[in-house]
């Protein structure tokens, strides 16, 4: 059975300080929580406007949009067709893929401890107590929850795969092939969210994480070291992916309001 914080602390020596540390060990949840409000701020704002997410002839759609299937959507932007009726305002034009993608974030592993340090302070950092009483881990509800990071994986992989349809279509405009700085923007987004959601805790399991002989399995043995090797990356991932989506939809949305000229290559 698991033991609440308080049978723990007693028995642990007795200090009468929250923490015996001297170094800025608050400096890096003080950080997460600074980088993660001021992007969780920007894509609420940006998701609720409706607006300056889709440009058109350089068919640039932003990722906080897609897939963009309602008829509140550009006729351009809806790559999918049009599934849903007009949303009312404040509705993000992608919502359809939002609670996957939250759940996907949410559960993940690098940002459980991201966000578990920075809001919840639980605890804030390696040997500095945490102000809570009680500790009953991911074993209950509501965090037993976090189990479902195994699930939220495949429908991330879907995701990818749409953010990458949206990202090849954007180099095919009426007259052909073009390239603009927009389509290296969104092409450099959908690499490092590949690398990311292949980097997950879950997909090396699912490449071999239960095989007793990597001998008998050569393959799956070589996609799970390909794998491993990006997976010592994935808290790098996590925060690369965040400016990249925020930077594509930031740069889509000045060039659709025409605040900032495309800079073309090619056609
Ligand atoms: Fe982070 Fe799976 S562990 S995305």
């Amino acid at each position: 059975m698991a033991a609440t914080t308080s049978e723990v602390r007693k028995q642990r020596a007795q200090i009468g300080v929250r923490t015996l540390r001297g170094d800025r060990w608050w400096l890096a949840p003080l950080g997460t929580f600074a980088g993660l409000t001021a992007w969780l701020l920007y894509a609420l704002i940006r998701t609720a406007t409706q607006s300056n997410y889709w440009v058109d002839g350089y068919n640039y759609l932003s990722p906080f949009s897609s897939p963009c299937v309602s008829a509140s959507c550009a006729e351009g932007a809806r790559h999918f067709g049009t599934w849903l009726p007009e949303f009312p305002p404040l509705i993000p034009l992608g919502i359809l893929v939002l609670p996957f993608l939250l759940g996907f974030r949410l559960t993940c592993y690098y940002y459980r401890k991201a966000y578990y340090r920075s809001f919840w302070l639980s605890p804030p950092a390696c040997a500095v107590a945490e102000p809570h009483s009680k500790y009953t881990g991911e074993t209950r509800f509501p965090l037993i929850a976090q189990n479902l990071h195994r699930y939220f994986f495949y429908a991330a992989l879907v995701v990818s795969l749409i953010n990458t349809y949206d990202a090849v279509y954007a180099f095919f405009g009426k007259n052909g092939f073009q390239m603009g700085l927009g389509n290296l923007i969104l092409l450099g987004n959908v690499i490092m969210l590949w690398a990311y959601t292949l980097s997950c805790h879950s997909c090396r399991h699912i490449t071999a994480g239960r095989l007793n002989h990597f001998s008998r399995h050569p393959l799956r043995y070589r996609m799970w070291t390909w794998i491993s090797k990006l997976n010592a990356k994935h808290m790098q991932l996590a925060w690369i992916t965040l400016g990249t989506l925020a930077l594509t939809d930031a740069y889509i949305g000045l060039v659709a309001a025409d605040v900032l000229p495309d800079l073309r290559f090619f056609n």
